[in-house]
């Protein structure tokens, strides 16, 4: 299908990143699998992209090929127009990331800095600005078995902010928090966003969240994954998290993503029938 916008386009900014063609073919013992093919689409520098596709579409095959822990079968990926990527500008939320067990909150907080040689006084400076915006101040010193779930989540995400990485990539972070912790999680992401700048590519299974954060949304097609459309959200900024249902354009979009993706889920769900 056509993208409903061209990627890249409706932003002014120049992109910091670009996907040229990319595709990924992982070869096993049991056979080849195309995780993704095809794969073009630029991000703007400061822009909050997210990303949404069926189960087992690649996406979290995108961010590793990113970040180098797979390298492409074919096409480039470029990051400040060099595809020789410094990994270590960027922060990367892992879907089934977690935070050192053996290490404390702030000490957690303070490891990537520690890996760029952060003096000790600074870093734990910074780890305890960074831990007191997500409202955990007091919980430093605990060790992760000590802290909720939505507290370690809100650590494991600080920990990729706090080395002010120029893109930060986040593979389901909220996943399988309840709704009101992700609620806020969203909220104090954007604020820091806000604050910051950064570029974000925020993968997510729920359309809500992808609207809510997102100034473009990527739709994947089943696997192997290729770029069904980007959609600009034209929703303006700040954004009221817990009244984005009652506008417009948040609805439309919500029914566009959700006939997209259905189109999608239905086309895998036919092709396991006919083959059975
Ligand atoms: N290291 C690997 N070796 C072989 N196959 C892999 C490997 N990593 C991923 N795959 C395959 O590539 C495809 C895409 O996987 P990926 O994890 O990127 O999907 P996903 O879109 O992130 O799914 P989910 O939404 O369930 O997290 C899947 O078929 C998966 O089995
Ligand atoms: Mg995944």
């Amino acid at each position: 299908m056509q993208a409903a916008v061209p990627s890249g386009v409706s932003h002014a900014a120049p992109p910091i990143l670009e996907f040229r063609d990319v595709a990924k073919t992982f070869d096993t013992q049991r056979g080849s699998v195309t995780a993704l093919r095809g794969i073009s689409v630029t991000v703007a520098d400061g822009e909050f992209l997210t990303v949404v596709g069926p189960s087992g579409c690649g996406k979290s095959t995108l961010l590793n090929l990113l970040v180098g822990l797979e390298k492409p079968s074919s096409g480039a990926i470029f990051f400040e127009g060099s595809n020789a990527i410094d990994r270590m500008k960027i922060g990367y939320v892992m879907q089934d990331d977690n935070l050192y067990p053996w290490r404390t909150l702030q000490e957690n907080v303070e490891f990537p800095l520690e890996l760029r040689g952060v003096a000790p006084r600074e870093r734990s400076r910074i780890a305890r600005q960074y831990l007191a915006k997500v409202q955990l101040a007091g919980f430093e010193n605990r060790y992760p078995y000590e802290l909720s779930g939505g507290m370690r989540q809100r650590g494991n995400i600080v920990r990729a902010l706090s080395y002010s990485p120029r893109l930060i990539i986040m593979d389901e972070p909220f996943g399988p928090l309840d709704a009101q912790t992700r609620l806020l999680l969203q909220q104090q992401l954007l604020d820091i966003w806000a604050q910051e700048r950064k570029t974000i590519i925020f993968i997510t299974h729920d359309l809500h969240e992808a609207i809510a954060l997102g100034d473009r949304v990527l739709v994947l097609t089943k696997r192997p994954g290729s770029v069904k459309s980007v959609h600009t959200v034209d929703i303006p900024r700040p954004r009221n998290l817990r009244h984005l249902h009652e506008l417009p354009a948040f609805r439309s979009l919500m029914s566009t993503l959700g006939d997209e993706l259905e189109e999608e889920i239905m086309g895998s769900q036919r092709e396991v029938e006919v083959a059975a």
